[in-house]
């Protein structure tokens, strides 16, 4: 990808927001925006406590708003009690909506189902009171295996009302994934379904959970409940297992909800960091549920009159954020999509747009590049074919938007009268934090612009010093905001090394490279660690190095991420066996076995794209592998760089064979 400053000089077009757009928005205008801006700044406490007075339901109100004293431990509206579920569904039986569509669910087939309010809210408290007639309450983990679905998110909404604290684990992930995952949140519950549809396949989960309990430390699971999804065979240990329709029979349509602390956890979602262990990153439930229907409201400009798709899976935090709780709690009519954008043509995303009327549609970069590749091959399933005129706002999230990305978004699917919002936020960030506002923020393809309103952020050098304009350095959020990150699960010191570290002075470190232009506008240059974003799926590489070097024909591994056009980047692994290097069929065959151990260890979504063998790894003289020189490699690019620190420097010239 170019750098964003050539980007900039290539693509110096602005798009003001849509007069009519402006008119109705929620901010509108730049006037407005920096208004609020500067009565966040000038009195935080005072803006976050209109916020959370005005936006939430308490069941205890809250005395004091934010907490410094064990920085970087923050607490927010601490002594203050509510119920996330409630402020998601009981608000809006209360307010006369109880026949409101809260859900268009679209199954993979194609089939539809729509769940208002009330159906949803009677659903929830049902799962809600069969969990609890197991014997589980606030505070007990479940770890949640699911497909997308209604009963994915009123099992999110059925613990939340019970004061669980839920892990979602993604279902690209594995066995030993989950397992991993299992073990560390110490998960006494498992909800899962027998298989997931996606594409016209059927992809069994209920046995990976088989599986993944089966590993030393899964047995403590108590309870496997099972969403029938898919039919067929599975298998079931008696005692343990229980049908998630057994477990809803005869229970009753109410269930009050718990009262919660305001930092009681809401849910831990393990994501991926620069070691080989990922982070269980903790949420809290006011602070989170406040800055998640905020932020729907402010950058989707999103009103019950709406209907709203986020295409993103409940398995990564932009499916905790604006699916299951951000636009819940802002009582939005939302599309719910089982399947893939591709199945069973590339033009399933407009049909569903075109079909169930959605004004506001938020996807990745990686989906629409690979639309934008398949509408080329299959000119029939061109956005241009279908009626998109319901829609009035389009959003991007995951990974940077190149500029023809953006532009070819805006203009074929937006028909250049849709403002494109680029979302720059995290797993840790709980919500948005750099996006434009639609019916305020002038557009620069490319750019996630501008910081929210009661966002502190900046670019700065190691040494905490802000930089000028131009100027790449680290990303960060100088003060806290109420959906940041918590904790690590179980693992303080890595909350505090890892987003923290002491050459800032108490910043928020992002991960991330960043530059600002002369109007202030926020370039995301990349990450700093050797995260991946592949199909904007956050990837961590020595995650997948420890995968391979588990293996026994495995010495050493590097992995890097090198461009890809379509899915944003591709892994690529630098291998070297305990045997040496081996080339042509042979090289195939370990090739393909590694990627299938990849597969099993991590999950099929963290497969390498390429690898490469050679007999031993670039390394410094004081042993540190040179994964820079690995990259270049990786894109097949002349070293034109100095190899003179290499201890090993003809090394290189082996990695030449892909696999
Ligand atoms: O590098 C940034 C990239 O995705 C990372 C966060 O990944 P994850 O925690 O999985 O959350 C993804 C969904 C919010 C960031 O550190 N990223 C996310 N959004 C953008 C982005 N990079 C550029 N532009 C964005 N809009």
């Amino acid at each position: 990808m170019s750098s964003p400053i050539n980007t900039m000089l290539i693509e110096s077009r602005v798009f003001n927001p849509p007069k009519e757009f402006a008119a109705q928005a929620r901010i509108s205008g730049m006037a407005q925006y920096s208004a609020l801006c500067e009565e966040a700044a000038r009195d935080p406490d005072a803006f976050w406590r209109k916020m959370a007075e005005s936006e939430l339901v308490w069941r205890k109100p809250f005395t004091k708003v934010l907490d410094e004293s064990d920085a970087p431990f923050y607490t927010w509206f601490e002594d203050g009690e509510l119920n996330v579920s409630e402020n998601c569904l009981d608000v809006h039986l209360n307010n006369g909506n109880a026949d409101k569509i809260a859900i268009i669910f679209e199954s993979d087939d194609g089939s539809v189902q729509t769940v208002t309010y009330g159906e949803l809210h009677a659903r929830v408290c049902r799962i809600a009171n069969g969990i609890r007639a197991l014997g589980y309450g606030m505070g007990d983990r479940a770890i949640l295996y699911m497909p997308m679905s209604v009963e994915a998110i009123a099992t999110m909404q059925a613990c939340a009302r019970l004061g669980l604290v839920h892990s979602v684990v993604f279902g690209g992930f594995s066995a030993r994934s989950l397992h991993q995952r299992i073990v560390d949140v110490g998960a006494r519950l498992v909800l899962t379904a027998d298989a997931q549809m996606r594409g016209g396949r059927r992809i069994p989960l209920k046995e990976a959970v088989d599986e993944a309990l089966g590993y030393e430390g899964g047995d403590v699971v108590r309870n496997v409940v099972v969403y029938q999804r898919a039919g067929g065979e599975v298998q079931w240990v008696e005692g343990r297992d229980v049908w998630l329709h057994d477990l809803e029979q005869n229970q009753p349509e109410q269930c009050e909800p718990v009262s919660v602390p305001a930092e009681h956890p809401l849910f831990v979602l393990y994501t991926s960091g620069s070691t080989g262990k990922p982070k269980g990153v903790q949420h809290s439930s006011a602070g989170y549920l406040l800055w998640t229907k905020l932020t729907t409201q402010w950058t989707f400009d999103a009103t019950p009159e709406d209907v709203f798709w986020c295409t993103a899976d409940v398995g990564w935090v932009t499916g905790h954020s604006y699916i299951v709780y951000g636009a819940l709690a802002a009582g939005l009519t939302q599309v719910v999509f089982e399947g893939v954008p591709t199945y069973p043509h590339a033009g399933r995303y407009w049909e569903m747009i075109q079909r169930h009327k959605v004004t506001i549609f938020y996807t990745a970069p990686t989906a629409i590049r690979s639309l934008i590749k398949a509408s080329e091959q299959e000119p029939m399933h061109h956005p241009g074919r279908y009626d998109l005129s319901s829609l009035r706002l389009l959003g991007s999230v995951g990974e940077p938007i190149n500029p023809e990305a953006w532009m070819w978004y805006y203009e074929n699917v937006g028909a250049s009268r849709c403002p494109v919002v680029d979302t720059w936020w995290q797993t840790e960030t709980g919500g948005h934090i750099l996006t434009p506002l639609p019916g305020a923020t002038p557009l620069k393809p490319g750019s996630c612009t501008l910081p929210l309103p009661g966002i502190d952020a900046a670019v700065v050098d190691e040494a905490g010093n802000e930089l000028p304009t131009g100027a790449g350095g680290l990303l960060v959020i100088r003060r806290p905001w109420p959906a940041m990150i918590r904790a690590v699960w179980g693992d303080p010191a890595r909350y505090r090394n890892s987003y923290f570290p002491e050459e800032l002075r108490g910043m928020y470190m992002a991960g991330d490279n960043a530059q600002r232009d002369e109007d202030g506008y926020f370039w995301i240059l990349g990450r700093t660690d050797d995260v991946l974003s592949v199909s904007g799926h956050r990837l961590g590489g020595t995650e997948i190095e420890s995968a391979l070097v588990a293996h026994e024909l495995v010495a050493e591994a590097a992995v890097v991420g090198r461009p890809d056009a379509t899915t944003g980047e591709a892994v690529v692994a630098f291998i070297m066996l305990k045997q040496a290097a081996p080339a042509g069929d042979e090289a195939e065959t370990i090739a393909e076995y590694l990627r299938d151990w990849v597969a099993q260890q991590v999950g099929p979504i963290a497969k390498p794209r390429d690898i490469r063998f050679g007999n031993s790894l670039p390394k410094t003289r004081s042993g540190k592998i040179m994964r820079r020189l690995l990259r270049l490699v990786a894109e097949g690019r002349d070293i034109d760089q100095d190899t003179s620190t290499l201890e090993n420097p003809d090394v290189l010239k082996q990695f030449s064979g892909v696999y």
